[in-house]
């Protein structure tokens, strides 16, 4: 199962304007843009933004913006994602970029986030250079309780395993550690074992090497 994959099962996206918040370097927005949706990206970190812009087809339209204060007109969009976002946005802010998605989201429009579980084998190998045990903890609690506040009512929660091949340890490296200065300062402390915990829990796939991300998918529609 991928994030489309199920995304696309809960509503066809041919047409709709969608705001892809957190997009990062904007591979979800690239399937959403493969899908028929009219895409604008949106992201705080500046050199992600950057790299998405010259990256990405001019078909999408990525923006320097935060969750809390998207750069979008009020009533513009029928559907708002977060793909693993929300538990990076800062916990202060998190209760109020929801009131920010609802201003943006028209009428007959959708939420849909999906943040990963604090458990799987990718977590046991990533939380040694970062630990989000707690943020992914509190996402997924301010999650099951926005149902019926800040005019969002949930109509679908499904869980899944989001399977990444990784056919190295290098290349692990190279992908999820060596971009994030803080990520590299940490691993010179774990690296043997870093790599010993990645040794023992991959798993073997249909000839592939894969790590998996436990994760749970909110889908709200807009209420009154
Ligand atoms: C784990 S990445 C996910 C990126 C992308 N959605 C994906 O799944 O590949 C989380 C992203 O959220 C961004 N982010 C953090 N705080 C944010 C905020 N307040 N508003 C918007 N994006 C934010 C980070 O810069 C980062 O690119």
């Amino acid at each position: 199962m991928t994030h489309l994959e199920h995304l696309i099962s809960l509503c066809p996206l041919e047409g709709l304007r969608v705001a892809d918040v957190g997009a990062g370097d904007g591979v979800y927005s690239l399937q959403l843009d493969a899908a028929g949706a009219k895409v604008t990206a949106i992201e705080i970190d500046a050199e992600k933004v950057a790299r998405a812009q010259e990256n990405l087809p001019n078909s999408v339209d990525v923006r320097l913006g935060a969750a809390e204060d998207i750069p979008l007109e009020t009533g513009s969009q029928d559907l708002v994602c977060l793909f693993f976002s929300l538990h990076h946005v800062p916990e202060d802010v998190q209760y109020a970029a929801f009131a920010e998605f609802r201003r943006v989201l028209k009428g007959s429009g959708h939420l849909h986030i999906v943040e990963p579980y604090p458990y799987g084998t990718m977590f046991d190998v990533v939380r040694m250079v970062e630990d989000e045990t707690l943020v992914r903890t509190r996402s997924h609690q301010l999650l099951n309780r926005i149902d019926g506040e800040k005019g969002f009512k949930l109509e679908n929660k499904r869980e899944y395993v989001l399977t990444r091949d990784y056919p190295t340890f290098e290349i692990f490296l190279e992908k999820i550690v060596l971009p994030d200065p803080k990520r590299v300062q940490d691993y010179k402390a774990v690296a043997a074992e870093m790599e010993d915990t990645f040794s023992r829990v991959k798993e073997t796939l249909e000839g592939q090497v894969v790590l998996h991300q436990p994760c749970a998918a909110y889908h709200f529609s807009v209420c009154e």
